[in-house]
């Protein structure tokens, strides 16, 4: 029946608070309910630098140029950005490092777009880069954009959508960086022999890095540093649920593997999506297995995906970093999306590659905005890449081995069923692997609420861990979860190959 118009408003205010529920979560994660909070523990690393080169200047003007710079984690590079700019109003040098900012990076794709290899894994690199810095240039122009129409008075969700798109340009670095790491990791000897080219390219990129760092910084500092105004009554979340389970939705297309249906692949249909296209757009997989992989790309706005249940409506495929190590981690998912507010109910993603096939995805997000409600994600290590944007999974079951949950995003896992699984017999568990970032300003981190840890099977023996930080402002929040008499030792966290020390926990045990 014609359920369509009400149904979509009614999913879009559904979706909106759904962030606003995020964004709660994100306040709590500072809150007294932690149960494991990994945090600020970097020490003698370029968090902590402050510069110590401040020239000493009298006039009012320089005064408060300093005064904003001094909020920034590289003031230097903020003094010589502003310094020209006529006008000590924050607003006004706020956009103006924004600007800079976007001149730099079409500065660092004109350089990207000069560098050459021959060796499989640093072109790849080279590529993820070059979509990342592409991707960072959007984001500060839409920045900017957003920012023009908020006018003088922001809200507190003006405020979080700034933060959130700046946070994003943030995370397309640490991607882009993290496929040289993978290079060193998998590919060593042609690591070594670009060395020169990634150096190169690390230096060209540090301004760029620094800008956006910067105007983060200004703007969560000054510009947002209000006390928000959070309405309780959006932590009810059973409304919401309410609406999108009682929404009919009418497939655009649908999927069906025995040709009912308009497409037999998951893919052909995310190919027919128009892009650049504000309306939404269904897609019904009917009941089977789908042995595909599939990418739903950043102009693919708006998209649902919905199937026949999770036991039904299955996407499975097995690429992973030992067979193809040239590839980044998260292009060995499964099922991959970019496109914002993306919605995918009623399915199962799976990445059987097995415990010795090293990062093997099954479901990946860096879309803007999403929501996984009653999906299943089945894999061993790196199953779920919450990579980057708000992300929601409701009543999800999460299975896994090595950093089963683990990425950038800033992730709310609610009614969620995570159940860690044997590995090989010399690997360990863990369960999360937040990526954070390291700038204190950005909105990331994890939370699971109301949700229950235990074995996927009973022969779980392996030494099994809540998580391990992965960068200095990683954060887990667990709250208000049944954990099962599975996590090795009092305190269930494992440190990193990185310098990040031991968290303090607020409770030794439970
Ligand atoms: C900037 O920071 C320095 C050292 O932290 C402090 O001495 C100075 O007063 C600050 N300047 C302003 C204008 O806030
Ligand atoms: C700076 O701004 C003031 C007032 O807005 C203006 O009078 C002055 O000419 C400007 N100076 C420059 C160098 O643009
Ligand atoms: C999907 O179908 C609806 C009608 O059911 C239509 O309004 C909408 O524009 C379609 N979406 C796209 C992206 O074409
Ligand atoms: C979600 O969690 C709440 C609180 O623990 C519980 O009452 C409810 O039954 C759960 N719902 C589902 C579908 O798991």
């Amino acid at each position: 029946m014609e359920s369509g118009r009400g149904c979509e408003k009614s999913q879009r205010s559904w979706i909106r608070r759904c962030w606003t529920v995020v964004e709660i979560f994100s306040v709590i994660l500072t809150a007294v309910f932690m149960l494991v909070v990994v945090k600020s523990l970097l020490r003698n690393t370029e968090c902590e630098v402050k510069s110590s080169s401040r020239r000493i200047l009298t006039d009012e003007s320089t005064k408060r140029l300093e005064s904003i710079c001094n909020v920034t984690l590289y003031s230097d590079q903020c003094y010589s950005t502003l310094m020209s700019v006529n006008s000590t109003e924050p607003r006004v040098l706020f956009r103006a490092s924004l600007v800079t900012a976007v001149e730099e990076h079409v500065k660092i794709l004109g350089f990207l777009s000069k560098l050459v290899s021959s060796e499989e894994s640093v072109k790849s690199s080279l590529k993820v880069c070059d979509e990342m810095i592409g991707d960072a240039l959007e984001s500060l122009k839409e920045t900017i954009e957003r920012f023009d129409e908020f006018g003088k008075v922001m809200t507190d969700v003006d405020i979080d959508e700034i933060r959130g798109t700046l946070t994003y340009a943030i995370i397309d670095y640490e991607t882009c960086l993290e496929g040289f790491d993978e290079v060193k990791e998998f590919d060593f000897s042609s690591y070594q022999r670009n060395i020169e080219l990634i150096k190169s390219l690390k230096g060209y990129m540090k301004k760029g890095k620094e800008l956006v760092s910067n105007s983060l910084a200004i703007f969560t500092k000054i510009l947002g540093g209000f006390a928000k105004q959070v309405d309780k009554s959006l932590l009810d979340s059973s409304n919401m649920v309410e609406s999108l389970m009682s929404c009919r939705l009418t497939p655009n297309v649908t999927v069906a593997k025995d040709g009912t249906g308009n497409y037999q692949t998951l893919s052909e249909a995310v190919a027919s999506i128009p892009e650049n296209s504000k309306s939404r757009f269904v897609i019904h997989v009917k009941e089977g297995k789908y042995f595909e992989n599939v990418n739903v790309p950043r102009k693919k706005y708006n998209v649902v995906v919905y199937g026949d249940g999770i036991q039904k409506t299955i996407v499975s495929s097995n690429i992973n970093k030992i067979d193809k190590p040239n590839i980044h981690t998260y292009q060995t998912a499964t099922f991959s999306v970019s496109g914002r507010w993306f919605v995918v109910r009623d399915m199962k993603f799976v990445n059987t590659a097995g415990p010795g096939k090293g990062q093997a995805v099954a479901f990946h997000s860096d879309a803007k905005h999403s929501v996984m409600y009653r999906c299943a994600f089945d894999g061993f290590q790196d199953t779920l890449y919450a990579h980057a944007g708000r992300q929601l999974y409701k009543e999800c079951d999460i299975v896994g081995t090595i950093d089963f949950i683990f990425g950038h995003a800033a992730a709310v896992f609610q009614n969620c069923t995570i159940r860690p699984r044997q590995p090989l017999p010399k690997q360990f568990n863990t369960i999360t692997a937040q990526s954070g970032g390291n700038y204190a300003n950005m909105i990331s981190g994890f939370s699971i609420v109301n949700s229950k840890i235990y074995p996927f099977q009973e022969d779980l023996m392996a030494k099994t861990y809540l998580g391990r930080p992965w960068n200095a402002y990683s954060t887990v929040v667990v709250m208000k979860t049944q954990i099962e008499k599975l996590i090795d030792s009092r305190v269930g966290f494992r440190g990193t190959t990185r310098r990040v020390l031991r968290p303090q926990l607020p409770m030794e045990s439970t």
